[in-house]
């Protein structure tokens, strides 16, 4: 059974629901799934899960602080040790989007090795964006971690 660590960072809840239907998704498919806010995940979480799914909201065109706070706190405990770890990433936003390009640039300094593309929802998740989030989970929980 894979294990799938879920990030995010949410500060009107949007994302917070975009994580709990990619969780319903991934455990669905099998998987064992830890879901964090991101300032509570520590570099142990990331170590020691198959895959990684990271979300946020879009704040300027840039992740989460929350999110960034995470990436910072965990970068020097992991370097070295996730290289090629599977990761997908999703973000929800007002119109823009952009966010989700800081969001894969750092995970690629990280050396993730990307398993899906995002899946950038207007909002709250609802209708079709709920179909694919649960797919994005499932696709995650498909990552043998490697
Ligand atoms: C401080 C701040 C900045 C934002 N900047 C953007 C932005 O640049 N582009 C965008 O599309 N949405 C922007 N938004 C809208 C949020 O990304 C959007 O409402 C999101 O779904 C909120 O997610 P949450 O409920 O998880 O906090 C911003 C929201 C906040 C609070």
């Amino acid at each position: 059974m894979s294990k799938i660590l879920i990030v995010y960072c949410s500060m009107s809840g949007n994302t917070k629901a975009a994580a709990e239907v990619i969780a319903d998704g991934a455990k669905t498919a099998g998987a064992q799934v830890t879901i964090k806010e991101s300032t509570t995940a520590k570099p142990e979480d990331l170590l020691m899960c198959d895959a990684v799914a990271f979300g946020s909201y879009d704040a300027f065109s840039y992740m989460g602080g929350g999110l960034k706070d995470f990436f910072d706190r965990v970068f020097y405990p992991t370097q070295g040790q996730i290289t090629d770890k599977p990761y997908a990433a999703f973000l929800t936003h007002g119109g823009g989007g952009k966010a989700i390009q800081s969001i894969e640039s750092i995970a690629q300094t990280f050396k993730l090795k990307k398993v899906a593309e995002a899946v950038l929802i207007k909002g709250k998740p609802e209708g079709k964006a709920l179909a694919e989030l649960k797919a994005l989970g499932a696709k995650i929980a498909a990552t043998d971690g490697k």
